[in-house]
């Protein structure tokens, strides 16, 4: 049985007291039905390390390399430094605006997982690709791509969040028809690889307009094992109506 894992993405928001207030709020309402966290701008991670105690804190990104002439970058020993267990990697907004390529997804990922943290590996077509019926192909591509040279004992440790770009901030969920299929696929991807025990084991997230009235219609899939939430996590409302709603 695998445990669900709900992660808001802060994105570009939220200081260091704003992120610190938000986890000292939530931090008393979580439950043990559910693994929940939230992915944090670097600035706001020391605090929110030291403020969280059940919650998850993830970085929203990491360098690809160990250390170097990588201006502007944050090495994974920077963030262990701080206390940091948990990264996203790749996520359709560091594709799109940051050059994010499955090559540097799959060097954090390699990085990260031989130092110890453990990675939100993002993976989701754009709406013009949902639209040609390539989202199998993409989500196939992007998944082999992120995990490839891991064991599978690694990849059965981490989590895929299946994020369709059209779906992101839009207000316009995909069907829970449409994001089970899609994790189904990513999920046989990594059978395709790595074995059945592993595909069995890994956690799957799906991502894009999730909100507290509709989490509980995902996490009822099968292949679904959670939720990585963007705009529902930053108000201190909804994300405890998230938790709430897994209560039951
Ligand atoms: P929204 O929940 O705002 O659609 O964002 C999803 C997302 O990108 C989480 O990483």
């Amino acid at each position: 049985m695998r445990k669900p894992i709900i992660i808001g993405n802060w994105k570009l928001n939220k200081t260091i007291a704003e992120a610190v207030s938000f986890i000292t709020a939530i931090e008393p309402l979580v439950h043990n039905k559910a693994d929940f966290g939230v992915a944090a701008p670097y600035l706001a991670l020391e605090k929110s390390v030291k403020a969280a105690k059940h919650l998850i804190i993830a970085s929203e990104n990491v360098a690809f390399a160990e250390s170097g002439a990588y201006t502007g970058e944050v090495s994974v020993a920077m963030l262990q430094e701080i206390g940091v267990k948990w990264t996203l990697i790749g996520h359709s907004e560091r594709r799109q605006y940051f050059g994010e390529s499955d090559e540097t997804v799959n060097k954090k990922v390699l990085l990260s997982v031989k130092n110890g943290l453990t990675p939100i590996v993002c993976v989701g077509e754009t709406l013009a690709q949902f639209e040609a019926g390539d989202t199998e192909k993409i989500v196939r591509t992007q998944t082999a791509a992120a995990l490839n040279g891991l064991s599978g004992e690694d990849v059965a440790k981490l989590v895929v969040a299946y994020e369709p770009v059209w779906a992101i901030g839009t207000g316009k969920n995909a069907t829970k028809e449409i994001a089970q299929s899609t994790c189904a696929i990513i999920r046989h991807e990594v059978e395709i690889h790595f074995g059945k025990a592993t595909a069995e084991a890994l956690r799957i997230q799906y991502g894009g307009s999730v909100k507290p009235e509709n989490i509980k219609e995902y996490l009822s899939e099968k292949d679904i094992d959670g939720a990585l939430i963007g705009g529902a996590s930053l108000k201190v409302d909804s994300f405890t109506a998230i938790i709430d709603a897994l209560k039951a």
